[in-house]
């Protein structure tokens, strides 16, 4: 299979995984020839790459990260823990969030467990879900990347917990800001940005009162917009003010926000959302974090379309976990054009003088 992008699709491809709705039901399947109107449908929905069957390389296998089981269960979690404390008081949204608590605490350890076992650099995601509410599949995908980071980093198994429950909840100050600003598909007026930047202070202010969480987890709300300039909010923190969480929340955060699919902008892939990263690495980022959270990432992930630097065209067949920016590639263009008749696969960590030059998402 691969991964192209919606708007090079064209009437008659399959698609090799089926897209989603929240609740896991399938809105296109995946083998059945895309119609005008599917792909028109796609688009829509604010998906910007799919991937699709390509006879040529069939046999590359793509793994999700996470597997789907715990993804929807933590979305469910997510969602319900979230809706059921919305329009509770202040003092009430403590409390139930604390009869939630050995739930959270399970499933981030499921999580820790999962990534752990896959020992593997984080794939793109291959399961394609339509949220109704960013908000809930952003929680978990932050959860991914700060844990990968966190293990990167080798923090301690009680340090990833704590992260991790940190991550999940990062964003519950949300459920005190309204609905139409969240949802608002353009441009916030400077006072409605104004309103959404209090959702920090509110989730460490609801998390700080349960009683069962570390105030940690709390800070991890409170510091995820904060940047190492002092440029973020809500208190402006510089530098070892932010606490190291609170470092690797905004960069987990921050990555997650420019590769999801949007409605209204186009998904980034992973090596152009590292350059975001990259350009306020020392600025806005920590530097080695940002450096650390490349190698725990797929910089190009299994079934993009590639060109290297002596020509040749092919796709991301394989990862190597030592070098996230040098995976293996099936070859399947020679450097003047013309298109293999037998493939072969080369490891670019065992020809460090090709580079991939760039990435190739339309069907060829
Ligand atoms: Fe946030």
């Amino acid at each position: 299979m691969r991964l192209v992008s919606v708007n090079s699709l064209q009437a008659g491809v399959c698609l090799a995984k089926p897209v989603y709705n929240e609740q896991g039901s399938t809105l296109i399947s995946r083998g059945i020839p895309l119609t005008a109107r599917m792909i028109e449908r796609l688009d829509s929905l604010g998906i910007s790459y799919v991937y699709i069957e390509d006879g040529r390389i069939e046999h590359i296998g793509i793994y999700d990260s996470i597997s789907e089981k715990l993804r929807r269960e933590a979305i469910s979690f997510i969602k319900s823990s979230f809706n059921r404390i919305v329009n509770e008081s202040k003092q009430q949204q403590s409390f139930l969030l604390e009869k939630s608590m050995k739930e959270v605490v399970s499933l981030v350890r499921n999580f820790i467990g999962e990534l752990k076992h896959n020992e593997n650099v984080l794939n793109l995601l291959t399961d394609i879900y339509i949220y109704d509410d960013y908000v809930y599949s952003h929680s978990i995908n932050v959860t991914m990347y700060a844990l990968a980071l966190g293990m990167e980093l080798k923090l301690s198994d009680n340090d990833l917990e704590t992260i991790g429950i940190g991550a999940l909840l990062h964003d519950v100050g949300k459920v005190s800001v309204p609905l139409d600003i969240l949802d608002k598909p353009g441009k916030l007026t400077a006072e409605e940005f104004e309103e959404v930047k209090k959702h920090p202070e509110y989730g460490y202010e609801l998390l700080r009162k349960v009683p069962t969480l570390s105030l940690l987890v709390a800070h991890c709300a409170y510091q995820h917009h904060e940047r190492l300039d002092g440029s973020g909010y809500p208190r402006g923190l510089k530098g070892n003010q932010i606490h190291l969480f609170g470092k690797i929340l905004a960069i987990a955060d921050v990555y997650d926000a420019v590769t999801s699919h949007r409605v209204y902008r186009k998904a980034m892939l992973p090596h152009e959302g590292l350059e975001i990263l990259y350009a306020g690495a020392g600025t806005l980022f920590d530097k080695q974090m940002v450096e650390s959270f490349r190698r725990a990432v797929a910089v190009y992930p299994v079934g993009l379309g590639v060109v290297l630097s002596d020509g040749r065209k092919g796709v991301v067949s394989r990862q190597n976990q030592e070098m996230s920016d040098r995976p293996h590639v099936m070859i399947l263009e020679h450097s003047n054009g013309e298109k293999l008749k037998t493939s072969y696969e080369i490891d670019l960590m065992k020809e460090l003088h090709i580079v991939i030059t760039e990435c190739d998402t339309a069907v060829i």
